[in-house]
């Protein structure tokens, strides 16, 4: 109740906003006549450094703009000059931060055209996903804002007669946000939102692949009152700036998103540096399932399937990998997924009618392509997409559907537009949510049943962080499903849940003898 009216606000406006068809495609493509820039910009200064053409992953031929990238000496300064900025910041009330951060969502709700026009060409994103995207990142800021302002002002405690007990939340100092390239918008907004909050200054690394509208997101940040020595923003190879970044002394704790390896290898560099322990909060994959028994209904299983494993063309972390269908019901859910599948449109991420674009690059591309051909020599082939011509301009794979011997066989996430199948009977629930749990990840997972009992019992077995009952797995909102998971899928607290902001901060008790 807390936190539901500024979310619905967030949420209905940019619908508002987007009502207009024709007047937003106008704006998108206003926007796309622009060549954007990305820098380092290290104390609101942007610094120039190597330079790379940005081009969309929909058609290479088509460029974006282009980014001066950081090395590790830029990426030192960064540290060096946040550092500086941290603890003015620090001392600033959090009403006065969390009002920076509304500032910033009015911000981000009033320029929605760049932000998504960026996210469609620079990450392949469809409009709708780019149109989420901006939202969820709306969503961070308020919610973040509200969680702060609840929870980080300074409390007084009940104590003795003659003393007066407070407690206060400090930032920590300077924190690394470094995140992914499948949410620009949300996942970028959204740790450095946090961090700020909290009072801690942040150099923010983008992902190499979508510079330019994490640049536009920090300039509408220092434009709503985050102090340019506070914010800082680095793009840069990961080679090249993270290990500056990692072993840094001014290094306060590091958000990451991305991979289950990257986040051992923050864990161990953090671990094995001299000096304070810093907080890691990770948030990384999933070999995220569903379990279908023969109760649930075979038609709305298929849209949740097809939303789940193929949206954002299976590019989330919480994509449907692996989909267990009871023996009763399985031809019957096979037969209308290859028929659904057949219907999908795949293009143009900036066309209306685009269910699927590409895929984020060659790198990616390649790596799905060889799981594919690794399938279809050992598993069996159930029905695969056809591609259009115009896909070989760009990084494209046609979604495709494969049937398992056995749910074992998917050990590492997949993460592109590739649904594993496997059937199970009634008799062997348990055995399977056994395996499922031994994957060792657990993100996401969905139950399809009308039977309370069975709905239960899996729901209470499985080892996720976010289960969905009767719907699709994606799209958590925040506030409402606090996002995140266990095991190899990250260490929580939960992103856009009320235990995000703790680790950001350090407490101070101050006993007084009055
Ligand atoms: N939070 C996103 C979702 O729920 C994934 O990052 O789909």
């Amino acid at each position: 109740a807390l936190y539901g009216a500024e979310r619905r606000n967030s949420r209905g406006l940019a619908l508002d906003n987007c009502r207009d068809q024709t007047a937003l495609y106008a704006a998108l493509h206003g926007q796309l006549q622009h060549d954007w820039n990305a820098a380092p910009m290290i104390g609101g200064e942007m610094i120039s450094g190597r330079v790379r053409p940005v081009t969309s992953p929909h058609d290479r031929q088509c460029r974006v703009g282009q980014v001066w990238e950081a090395d590790a000496q830029i990426a030192r300064r960064a540290m060096e000059s946040a550092r500086s900025g941290a603890r003015a910041w620090s001392a600033t009330p959090v009403a006065e931060r969390s009002e920076a951060l509304r500032r910033a969502a009015d911000l981000m709700e009033s320029n929605y055209p760049t932000l998504i026009a960026l996210c469609i060409r620079e990450g392949g994103r469809t409009l709708p996903d780019a149109l989420a995207d901006v939202r969820e990142a709306v969503d961070f800021l308020r919610y973040y804002a509200t969680l702060a302002e609840h929870d980080l002002a300074p409390r007084t405690l009940p104590g003795p007669t003659g003393e007066e007990n407070r407690l206060l939340y400090e930032g920590r100092g300077v924190i690394a946000c470094i995140s992914p390239w499948n949410f620009p918008v949300a996942i970028f907004t959204g740790q450095i939102a946090a961090a700020l909050v909290a009072g801690n200054a942040v150099v923010a690394k983008p992902a190499h692949q979508t510079p330019l509208v994490g640049m536009q997101i920090c300039r509408l940040l220092h434009q709503a009152g985050v102090p340019p020595a506070v914010l800082h923003y680095l793009p840069g190879p990961s080679a090249a700036v993270a290990p500056t970044l990692l072993s840094h002394p001014a290094l306060a704790g590091v958000l990451f998103t991305g991979s289950t390896a990257s986040a051992r290898h923050i864990q161990r560099t953090l671990a094995a540096r001299d000096g304070p322990l810093l907080p890691l909060i990770a948030e990384t994959g999933g070999v995220n399932a569903m379990v279908v028994d023969s109760s649930a209904l075979p038609e709305q299983v298929v849209v949740d399937v097809l939303r789940s494993a193929f949206n954002s063309a299976g590019q989330r972390c919480s994509a449907l990998r692996l989909l267990c269908l009871q023996e009763e019901c399985a031809e019957r859910v096979l037969g209308l997924l290859s028929g659904a599948l057949a219907e999908l449109h795949i293009g143009d991420p900036l066309e209306p009618d685009t269910d699927i674009g590409p895929v984020i690059d060659e790198a990616a591309r390649d790596t799905l392509d060889r799981h594919i051909r690794r399938m279809e020599k050992q598993q069996r082939l159930v029905a695969c997409a056809a591609l259009p011509p115009a896909a070989a301009k760009g990084c494209y794979v046609a979604p495709c559907i494969f049937e398992l011997d056995d749910a074992g066989v998917l050990r590492e996430e997949v993460f592109g537009p590739i649904l594993h199948v496997v059937r199970y009977r009634g008799g062997d629930l348990e055995a399977l949510l056994d395996t499922i749990n031994a994957s060792g990840h657990g993100l996401t997972f969905g139950i399809h049943s009308r039977v309370d009992a069975t709905v239960r019992r899996v729901a209470e077995r499985i080892g996720a962080g976010n289960v969905y009952i009767n719907r699709d797995i994606i799209g958590a909102t925040v506030g409402v499903q606090p996002f995140g998971g266990r095991g190899l899928s990250g260490t929580g607290p939960k992103a856009g849940g009320p235990d995000y902001l703790r680790p950001l901060v350090q407490e101070k008790s101050i006993a007084t003898n009055t």
